[in-house]
């Protein structure tokens, strides 16, 4: 059935009617798979879903189309109109599906509330990890187990140009290299800068914590300024590099954050490469479960559409639980990777150490690299609270021995063997 298609004649049941708001790589994909899967739905629920109206820049009326529908799925993108659209519908009643992270995460608590007021559903497991169906399992399976902590790789672009350089490419080399395969946009900014990831943890910490938080309360920082250096010493010390989007309860409060970050081999997120997405929900009830899988592309992300319109259709789901008041937590304990180029002079690891001890950050274990003038220290930390780590490389940079910014990355300590 194309998007213009309607019901086939002779159907008794009315049949579920879907209004697609964009017909773009999502939504093209959206309304082929839905031809090739409604025989089956309707088999299973006794309707039939069609397209009932589509509604691009050129074409359609939306108030046509609302008026007409059962369930509004939104796949424009961006925040207006697409935050109008979605409010008009649920304040007539109807269910919506939407895959647009970036609306969700500025706006999600005014849809949210949208939605209970109006006792409609709103679903969105294509905005957080593509056909990675982790909303629904945090919000069905998982909706009994206080979840303590989420790591994820919910930017398939990014971890493409983590791996390439992990296998030897400059990060310029891996994104053109990304952007040849088409798994970067020609402005790669949002993905590379770590906010498209921030969008995604704003919405999975809603999810797991109740917490209303928006992409402005996620601190994120992207890959652009890791060096092949980094990966290298990487691999050598046994660590892969990934960015990573962190969830948790931490003192009463949460904390949501997007980083690049060191794994041991041992973690669940360090086999993930190339363009997929894993989320790792952890719970002293479940220790931990990691879900992973394709993060984006037509017709992956249109998959998780169709699920949630048939869950949708089957009733599986309920508007959205009000918000919880919790505090956001900014300054964390991690451990850390820290890169320092040094002359190699007398005096100067004892230099290092002393300002390192003096913000009570301890060495879990030391390399030194190089001689005279291109000596490099190489450290990876005990966790520290990120303003120590902060102060204390500021003020090695302030050493004449030291003769570039120093870098640090996050490690994430945890294995689960
Ligand atoms: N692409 C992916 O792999 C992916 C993955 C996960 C989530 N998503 C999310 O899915 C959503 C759609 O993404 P996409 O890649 O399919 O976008 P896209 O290819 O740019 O398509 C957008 C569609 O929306 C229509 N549109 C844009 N502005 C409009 C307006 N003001 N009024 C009416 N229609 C308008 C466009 O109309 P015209 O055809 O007239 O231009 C086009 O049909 C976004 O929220 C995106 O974040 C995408």
């Amino acid at each position: 059935m194309s998007a213009s298609a309607s019901a086939p004649a002779g159907t008794s049941v009315a049949p579920f009617r879907i209004g697609l708001l964009g017909l773009g790589t999502v939504g093209a994909a959206f309304d082929v798979l839905l031809s090739e899967r409604a025989d089956e739905i309707e088999r299973f629920n006794g309707r039939r879903p069609v397209i009932g109206g589509v509604l691009t820049r050129s074409r359609g009326d939306f108030e046509r189309i609302l008026c007409d529908c059962d369930i509004l799925v939104e796949l424009i993108g961006g925040t207006e109109p697409a935050r109008e659209y979605l409010l008009a519908a649920m304040r007539s009643g109807k269910d919506v599906v939407s895959a647009n992270k970036q609306l969700l995460s500025q706006h999600g608590e005014e849809l949210f509330e949208t939605a209970r007021e109006h006792g409609v559903r709103l679903r969105f497991e294509a905005a957080v990890a593509g056909a990675v169906p982790v909303v629904r399992v945090l919000e069905e399976s998982l909706s009994a187990t206080p979840i303590e902590r989420i790591h994820g790789i919910v930017n398939g672009t990014t971890n493409y140009i983590l791996t390439e350089m992990s296998a030897g490419a400059s990060y310029e080399e891996a994104l053109a290299e990304a952007q040849r395969s088409g798994y970067a946009e020609a402005d790669p900014s949002d993905d590379v800068s770590g906010r498209d990831a921030a969008a995604k943890m704003a919405i999975l910490a809603r999810l797991a914590f109740g917490a209303p938080v928006h992409l402005q309360d996620v601190s994120y920082e992207g890959i652009e300024h890791l060096h092949r250096d980094d990966m290298q010493y990487a691999r050598e010390l046994g660590l892969g590099l990934k960015l990573i989007g962190t969830a948790e309860r931490l003192r009463g409060g949460v904390s949501v954050r997007v980083y690049p970050a060191f794994l041991y081999g041992g973690h669940p997120l360090a086999s993930v490469l190339g363009p997929f997405n894993a989320v790792t929900v952890e719970s002293e009830a479940i220790t931990e479960i990691t879900l992973s899988g394709p993060g984006a592309g037509g017709r992956h992300t249109a998959s998780a559409v169709l699920g949630d319109v048939v869950s949708v259709m089957t009733g599986g789901a309920r508007p959205p639980a009000p918000p919880l008041a919790l505090p956001l937590i900014t300054d964390v304990e991690s451990a850390f990777y820290l890169h320092l180029d040094v002359a190699d002079h007398p005096g100067v690891l004892a230099g290092v150490t002393r300002v390192l001890g003096e913000r009570e950050v301890s060495i879990r274990s030391v390399v030194q690299r190089g001689l005279g003038e291109n000596a490099r220290l190489v450290m990876v930390t005990h966790p520290v609270l990120e303003s120590s780590m902060r102060a204390a490389v500021a003020e090695l940079a302030e050493f004449d021995f030291v003769r570039s910014l120093p870098r640090t990355i996050r490690v994430i300590e945890e294995e689960y063997t």
